[in-house]
């Protein structure tokens, strides 16, 4: 019985057009849990993790450009690339829920992993926050190079010993609220010995530039990271 659903599943998918593979839109939840008949239990959030050479939770991420939900990432363990390759995530720009990464060993930014993640919506928070990064040592700057926009909910940035490249982030240009609550702005026990500073090079197009409305001088510019002549890592760049 379960064959022949499966077998008119595939042949019904099969006269779906797929065109456009690349720039598809692909929107993902987690598969509801529960028994048949039953209400569904309530889906909790997607967790992945890297540990001894598999990634639990890669594969329902891959290829989605919106995640309906929240995305855990739990533990990174270095792995071989192999594994590490199945934990990028570029096509991946809307996240509805929350954010949250701790014990990130393997990894020393998240801009491999999400490098077009736009928007985080914070429909569903995590305590109060929609982005938490939380005691990860191998981390040392955040740089998510395309985040714009959290909609609803704070950011928790705690206990990342050699994380640096926190302060250079423009926070409130990317943290907006929705309704009338207010939601913190957390940063602490981080690695306390930073010393951050924005690429900046003498030719023009090539240096960080202040959003709209903020001084031209050179210590107000933002970045994800320390940048370089060729990627400036600029917040905001022109
Ligand atoms: C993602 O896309 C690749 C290439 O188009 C495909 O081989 C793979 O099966 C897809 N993965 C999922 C989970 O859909």
């Amino acid at each position: 019985m379960k064959s022949v659903c499966i077998f008119i599943l595939l042949l019904v998918s099969s006269f779906i057009p797929h065109n456009g593979e690349e720039t598809e839109f692909k929107l993902c939840k987690k598969q509801a849990t529960g028994f048949p008949g039953f209400a569904l239990l309530r889906n909790g959030p997607l967790i992945i993790k890297v540990v001894k050479d598999t990634c639990s939770g890669c594969k329902e991420l891959q290829n989605c450009t919106t995640y309906d939900g929240s995305v855990q990432i739990q533990i990174v363990r270095q792995a071989e690339e192999r594994v590490m390759k199945q934990l990028r995530f570029p096509r991946l720009t809307e996240i509805t829920g929350h954010l949250l990464i701790s014990l990130v060993y393997g990894q020393r930014n998240l801009k491999d992993i999400f490098p077009n993640l736009a928007v985080i919506r914070g429909r569903e928070m995590f305590l109060d926050y929609s982005l938490v990064i939380y005691e990860n040592k191998g981390l040392e700057e955040i740089n998510l190079p395309s985040l714009t926009t959290i909609l609803d909910g704070g950011v928790r940035i705690e206990k990342n010993i050699n994380l640096c490249y926190v302060d250079t982030i423009r926070w409130k240009s990317i943290m907006r609220t929705n309704n009338n609550k207010q939601y913190g702005f957390v940063s602490s026990n981080n690695n306390d010995a930073c010393f951050d500073t924005c690429f900046h090079s003498s030719k023009s197009g090539a240096k960080c530039t202040p959003p709209a409305g903020h001084s031209d001088s050179p210590s107000d510019a933002y970045c994800w990271a320390p940048g370089s002549e060729r990627n400036p890592a600029c917040q905001s760049c022109k």
